[in-house]
């Protein structure tokens, strides 16, 4: 189920979006000396712009009767004490976070009609990535097939979707990208215990991207606030896996590979910190709360929203965009899923300030503001251009089975002959 919601941002194809731009992307880094970093005379504001967005959802959906069928629970309970009315799963082996990662990815950059060869990183947050290592980014990258692309994971939980838009930000404003995908990607069904009522009510699958550019239009992602207080570290964990509590057969059958919370810890902890940080991000992009157009708040629970954004910033309900219901807690996917159906609803337009903000496992915290500058109208779907992505998609995949093929038959050959009898560089021995 893959959404390409919103429409294509008008980037001129000569690259009005910004200097950066307009010198190319990778292989052009040394041209890039327009940043606030470049050199004296050169300077030439730039400004970190969301221009692509999309998000895919696995097909199965889980109703809370369903729940009711496999827990000691009721519909009744989850809808009033969560807001959650489904969520959907990923039933299929073949799904996991890279995988719905991919399609979320690919339709930010179909949204914003950039190659996926112009990507300069790709960051993905996520809560439940493929492996300890290598990055789930990594995975991404070779399946998007973007050729020119750093990429790394970052782990904040349910916040690590706005701590990647930060360094998105980050690396635009210096000069060091032009296009940063961003991507929410998670399967917390892997990870949730099927028999925990407390936890399996809350949680759900998704991915959500959005494409970050270097932009000489003045808005954008504007202001960033992160938080983190380890001293809560325990309140929300997956506990055992990592070197810490390394996977055994104890902590196999004792379920410390699965999601454990204190529910009620981490809900005073939320409405606090939603509040405060979005007074802060708000103060730092220098607007007050009445000049906010739309939050975009972590979707975990929409009494945390209530008590939070709702009843402490007074922000009133139609400035604030919920669909929890649909999807549940879908941790680092959430904002950008949100944003998608938030932008499809006719929500967001030009010149609106957005606030995104979030809280999660660490405990860690972020918001950011957003002076939402470009415009919204549908990218042409012809058959040309769709010929093209899907050509640009069957290379990628042709292009990293030869490089798996290549090594196989490489590792075939003793290292001396491999090598011609010299020895890899850093090679020990
Ligand atoms: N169905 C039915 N009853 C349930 C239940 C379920 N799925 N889960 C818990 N209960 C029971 C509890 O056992 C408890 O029963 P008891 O009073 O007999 O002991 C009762 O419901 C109340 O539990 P409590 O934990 O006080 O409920 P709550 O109103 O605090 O809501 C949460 C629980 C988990 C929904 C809420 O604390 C929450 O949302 N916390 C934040 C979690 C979160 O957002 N985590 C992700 C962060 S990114």
């Amino acid at each position: 189920m893959s959404e390409q919601q919103g429409q294509q941002p008008n980037i001129p194809a000569n690259g009005a979006l910004g200097n950066g731009h307009r010198n190319g992307s990778n292989g052009n880094r040394e041209q890039r000396s327009s940043g606030p970093n470049g050199p004296a005379g050169a300077f030439s504001p730039r400004f970190a712009q969301i221009v692509g967005w999309g998000y895919h959802v696995p097909e199965k959906v889980i109703t809370n009767f369903d729940l009711e069928q496999i827990v000691d629970t009721q519909d009744e309970w989850i809808r009033s004490r969560t807001g959650i009315e489904e969520r959907h799963v990923a039933a299929a082996p073949s799904e996991t976070s890279a995988s719905l990662g991919i399609l979320a990815g690919r339709a930010a950059l179909e949204m914003a009609d950039v190659n996926p060869n112009k990507v300069d990183l790709i960051i993905c947050a996520t809560s439940s990535p493929e492996h300890i290592f290598p990055s789930t980014a990594s995975i991404i990258q070779d399946g998007l097939g973007a050729s020119n692309a750093g990429a790394f994971d970052l782990s904040a939980a349910c916040s690590g979707f706005v701590y990647a838009l930060s360094m998105a930000r980050g690396h635009i404003l210096a000069g060091d990208a032009e296009y940063v995908l961003v991507i929410g990607a998670e399967t917390l069904s892997r990870i949730v215990d099927w028999t925990d009522r407390a936890t399996c009510v809350l949680f759900g699958d998704g991915a959500g991207a959005v494409l970050v550019a270097a932009s000489d239009v003045p808005g954008g992602i504007t202001a960033t606030v992160l938080g983190s207080d380890g001293s809560g570290a325990d309140l929300l964990t997956v506990p055992a896996g990592g070197s810490a509590m390394p996977a055994s057969l104890e902590t196999v059958s004792s379920g410390g590979h699965y999601i454990k919370m204190d529910g009620t810890a981490v809900f005073r902890f939320a409405t606090r910190v939603m509040a405060e940080a979005t007074r802060q991000v708000l103060g730092k992009a220098g607007l007050g709360v009445d000049e906010v157009d739309l939050v975009i708040p972590h979707q975990a629970n929409v009494r945390i929203i209530q008590n939070s954004v709702l009843k402490q910033l007074k922000i009133p309900e139609e400035k604030v965009f919920i669909n929890l219901q649909k999807y549940g807690n879908t941790s680092t996917a959430s904002i950008p899923i949100a944003l998608c159906e938030a932008i499809a609803a006719g929500r967001i337009k030009p010149g609106d300030n957005l606030v995104f903000v979030g809280f999660g496992a660490g405990l860690t915290w972020a918001a950011c503001a957003i002076k939402w500058s470009v415009p919204i109208a549908k990218p042409e779907a012809t058959w040309w251009r769709n010929t093209q992505r899907q050509a640009t998609y069957q290379a990628a995949a042709a292009r990293s089975m030869w490089k798996r093929a290549i090594r196989r038959v490489y590792s075939q050959f003793p290292a001396e002959s491999r090598w011609g009898g010299r020895k890899e560089e850093g090679e020990a021995g």
